[in-house]
């Protein structure tokens, strides 16, 4: 120690070369995976924009592959498609049929970019006439006959040619059942991103408008989404799904719940994806727009704390926008 080391800061700091060559984290483009909306209602090139998520469109078919252009050209490694179906019911049987909006546009995105690393939501609750993401029996959620549903929408993504599936519904088992199905049908090449550490939030408000299901949604999800209070189950979500055979784990939503991120990027088992919420994207949105905040510097601060904070992939409906190999 010399006398004068408090001093070393304002050295590293001054020159801005020095500030880049030192920098510990930078984003790059595939640190990213870009949601993308597909409704079966919209048709030819149309697509709509949905309140509350500004800049993000419910898309037909063909806009969708033109959104795909955009963001291969941007550099975009992968997207995670959400499907928004025609008709509900209480079985989300539109859920695996082969001709389903999700399952045509995985094809068609898989014969234009054989590249791109395409994942697939998969839940019920946009195929559900009561919004729930599993079935219900004498208005509980049934886990295990939501299980079996799974396995049949897994089985039919994968033939269409899916590189991934992303469970978001947190049954108890999910990650073992979607295994077992997906191997058994000769799709052990696909893999599970499990949405294992996913909060009851209330930053899903916009995603609910986005994914079609705030109309017929009434109540909550706290009945099997973990209670923002909870850390601990935070992990064991985890660990469970990293037995049952998950992939990747994503903790959801991100921003407020980095101590999980944190936590478990630390353990360094299973890669971590940080799912920057609609809430979390509306929020920096609204500021800017209100001229409170830079709205592109907020994004890429958001994104850059992540990425310190561990995630491996940050899921971001900016993903577009901030990715510029940006040295921060
Ligand atoms: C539903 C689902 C939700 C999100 C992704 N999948 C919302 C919910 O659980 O109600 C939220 C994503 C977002 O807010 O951006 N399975
Ligand atoms: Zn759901």
């Amino acid at each position: 120690m010399t006398l004068n080391s408090f001093s070393r800061m304002h050295r590293y700091r001054q020159s801005p070369n020095l500030r880049k060559m030192l920098s510990e984290h930078k984003l790059h483009r595939s640190d990213f995976i870009y949601p993308l909306f597909v409704s079966e209602r919209l048709k030819e090139g149309k697509k709509e924009s949905i309140k509350g998520l500004p800049g993000v469109f419910q898309h037909s078919v063909k806009s969708v592959l033109d959104e795909c252009d955009r963001a291969v050209s941007k550099g975009i490694l992968s997207i995670i498609l959400f499907g928004i179906p025609e008709l509900k019911d209480l079985v989300a049987s539109q859920s695996y049929v082969s001709n389903g909006i999700v399952q045509t546009v995985i094809k068609k995105i898989k014969s234009k970019y054989p590249e791109l690393y395409v994942i697939a939501d998969l839940c019920l609750c946009s195929y559900t006439s009561h919004g729930h993401c599993g079935v219900l029996k004498n208005n509980k959620l049934d886990n295990d006959e939501t299980l079996l549903i799974m396995n049949k929408i897994a089985c039919s993504y994968a033939v269409a040619g899916v590189d991934c599936v992303a469970p978001s519904g947190m049954m108890d088992g999910t990650v073992q059942s979607l295994r077992r199905a997906l191997d058994s049908d000769g799709h052990s090449s696909v893999s599970i991103m499990a949405y294992s550490s996913k909060f009851a939030s209330s930053l899903y408000g916009p995603f609910r408008e986005a994914s079609g299901v705030s109309h017929s949604f009434k109540g909550d999800r706290k009945g099997y989404q973990i209670a923002p209070t909870q850390f601990k189950e935070g992990l064991t979500e985890a660990a469970l799904d990293f037995e049952e055979g998950a992939d990747f784990v994503i903790v959801k939503p991100a921003l407020w719940y980095m101590d999980i991120i944190k936590t478990l990027s630390e353990e360094g088992v299973l890669p971590v994806v940080g799912y920057h919420v609609s809430g979390e994207y509306s929020m920096i949105k609204a500021a800017s727009e209100a001229e409170m905040l830079d709205e592109t510097l907020a994004m890429r601060e958001a994104m850059l704390c992540l990425k310190r904070a561990g995630c491996s992939l940050i899921i971001s409906y900016a993903a577009c926008d901030v990715v510029c190999d940006s040295d921060y």
